[in-house]
């Protein structure tokens, strides 16, 4: 269903909430998504006169449109077609992509763990396809403001099309800038000037660490979406190595769907794989330096092998060994 919600936004966003929820019955205009009765969906956009047509038959739009949402259709073939009004991970899901969205899974922890408010300030980069920013457009409200920063304009292209279509226009707060986010910030000291919540989802976050640190309020959350562990390992390195944060919390998200029926329990079949990792920090106050650590790195893990990024409390090579070869050993910036 990846291509399908390419034509006109959908009518009637709710200006009042910004939700791109829609209720009563279905109109033209508005996409839905058909299930037939082996559970296979398919994107439509309701339009009158038009026909859905199956294998077991057509459809006309004009059965739909006007009915309840959560209905049922039958085709010209006798096929029962179950209908309802896509919800946000649905959407997000089906919606054209340029680069990898964040699965819903995520989204939702993402909205917890970094503590997405509503009227909250809030920085995200890169924008991608725009599937973080449709949960996190619907944390923050009609009160709140975001700052996507995208360095490809195709992707914010694609990202600004996606939300007008959820939500029929941009929703007021939404700032998109096209560039490179440490570029960005840095030839424009006030936009934003200060953020309450800061998510990265990019290949190298660890290179926007200080420049987003610089703009987060105090206490602020830092959030970081990572798919591989050596990205995981580094950009906690970065966060504790450029200072002003908390230690970071390195979590991942498992779901597992369950197969449920009479005595048949048991996992469903084919789900659970990984997707990524968030890190997590708070943003201290400007000059504040987090206690240092009582608890000793494992044996290693900082040893001869590792050109990342050093935290202060951890030794130089130098400065363990003495003779350490100063161009292998990076000191602590890495
Ligand atoms: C995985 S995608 C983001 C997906 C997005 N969060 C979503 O859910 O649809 C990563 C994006 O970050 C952008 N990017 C990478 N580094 C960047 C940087 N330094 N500044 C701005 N954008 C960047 C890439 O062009 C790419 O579109």
């Amino acid at each position: 269903m990846n291509d399908e919600h390419t034509e006109p936004a959908a009518p009637g966003p709710q200006p009042q909430t910004w939700s791109g929820v829609r209720t009563g019955p279905l109109q033209e205009g508005e996409w839905v998504t058909v299930t037939d009765p082996k559970g296979k969906r398919k994107s439509l956009l309701l339009q009158s006169g038009h026909t859905y047509h199956t294998t077991k038959g057509g459809v006309p739009h004009d059965e739909m449109i006007g009915g309840p949402d959560g209905n049922t259709v039958i085709t010209a073939g006798g096929m029962g077609l179950l209908v309802l009004r896509p919800l946000l991970s649905d959407y997000t899901v089906t919606m054209p992509r340029g680069a990898a969205i964040i699965y819903p899974k995520e989204a939702g922890q993402i909205v917890l763990a970094a503590d997405i408010f509503p009227g909250a300030r809030v920085l995200e980069a890169g924008v991608g396809s725009g599937g973080l920013t449709l949960s996190l457009l619907r944390a923050i409200g009609p009160h709140g403001e975001l700052h996507s920063f995208e360095r490809r304009p195709d992707f914010a292209e694609i990202a600004r099309s996606n939300v007008r279509t959820w939500l029929g226009a941009d929703p007021p707060g939404w700032h998109v800038h096209v560039g490179d986010l440490v570029e960005q910030l840095t030839a424009a000291p006030d936009d934003p000037a200060e953020v309450d919540r800061v998510i990265l989802d990019m290949l190298a976050p660890w290179d926007c660490i200080e420049a987003v640190r610089d703009r987060l309020a105090p206490g602020g959350v830092l959030c970081c979406y990572v798919a591989t562990t050596t990205q995981l390992g580094r950009v906690m390195d970065t966060i504790r190595t450029v200072t002003g944060f908390t230690e970071p919390q390195g979590t991942e998200t498992m779901t597992r769907d369950w197969h449920a029926e009479g005595l048949a329990i048991r996992p469903a079949h084919g789900t659970g794989s990984h997707t990524g990792f968030l890190v997590t920090a708070r943003r201290l106050a400007p000059g504040v330096v987090a206690p240092m650590r009582k608890r000793r790195p494992a044996a290693g893990a900082y040893g001869p092998d590792y050109t990342g990024p050093r935290p202060a409390w951890v030794p130089t090579l130098a400065e363990v060994h003495g003779d350490a070869d100063p161009t292998t050993d990076w000191g602590r910036l890495g």
